[in-house]
């Protein structure tokens, strides 16, 4: 698989996570336990597999998105980790399918930023990699979450009893869904741009790989996407 993957909307940028990331991620989960803590993933029961420290954790995401398995991306907004945004249980052969979960630190929460952030990785999972399902599974009492779901534009799909675990025990959900043939032409960033009638309408490319070595036709979008940034991002 392609990897690093760097995504671009204006100030907001998802990326790798770097080892040098490890003093800002431990601080902003620190600030953000109570906020994060009802949505967050647990496990039922010890789990061998979980990385010891943080270097292993970014060691691991490579190996994991060098598998073509999932594709970890930190969130950055104006050069500042706030975020992160998973493309997660990534299935090929006859199911070509995914999920994406998320978090953004409190601090930069309601500026419309995770919706920008979900229909870059969406754009991405149907144009770059090619899957044919996209899902992300909400608990009915999320509601910012819902609306982010909303916002992008997947479809409600179902509910699914004690689907995760979560904040320590197995949780309710609700299960939102993009399939291939349903994403919009012309990419989900785009339709949210010009939906949410923001400036950034304009800067919203496809999105941008390798950003060192990008193909010539994507480092002509490169050059847009940089020239604005979002009304509320970053400011
Ligand atoms: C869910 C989450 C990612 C939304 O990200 P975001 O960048 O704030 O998304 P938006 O700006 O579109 O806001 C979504 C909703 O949050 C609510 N919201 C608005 N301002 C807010 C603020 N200052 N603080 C908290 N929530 C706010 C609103 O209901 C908003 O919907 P609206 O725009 O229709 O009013 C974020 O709230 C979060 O990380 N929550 C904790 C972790 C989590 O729930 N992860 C998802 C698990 S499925």
């Amino acid at each position: 698989m392609r990897w690093p993957v760097t995504l671009r909307w204006g100030d907001l940028v998802l990326r790798p996570l770097r080892r040098t990331d490890a003093r800002r991620w431990s601080g902003v989960r620190r600030e953000n336990a109570a906020w994060l803590r009802p949505w967050e993933a647990t496990l039922p029961a010890a789990d061998p597999g979980v990385p010891a420290t943080f270097g292993a954790m970014v060691r691991a995401n490579a190996r994991e998105a060098r598998a073509g398995r999932a594709e970890a991306f930190a969130l950055d907004v104006d050069g500042v980790l706030m975020g992160q945004v998973t493309l997660g249980g990534i299935a090929w052969g006859s199911l070509r399918s995914a999920y994406i979960g998320y978090w953004i630190s409190q601090e930069v929460a309601g500026r419309g930023i995770m919706p920008r952030a979900v229909a870059l990785v969406t754009d991405h999972a149907f144009a770059d990699l090619g899957l044919h399902r996209i899902e992300i599974n909400v608990r009915p009492e999320n509601a910012a979450s819902l609306r982010v779901v909303a916002k992008v534009g997947y479809r409600e799909e179902g509910y699914r009893p004690r689907y995760l675990h979560i904040d320590g025990a197995w949780r309710d959900h609700v299960s939102f869904v993009m399939l291939a043939d349903e994403w919009p032409s012309g990419g989900v960033a785009r339709r949210l741009a010009a939906t949410s009638g923001d400036a950034g309408a304009r800067a919203v490319g496809r999105p941008l790989h390798n950003s060192d070595t990008p193909d010539p036709v994507i480092r002509g979008r490169v050059a847009r996407d940089t020239g604005d940034s979002l009304p509320g991002i970053g400011t």
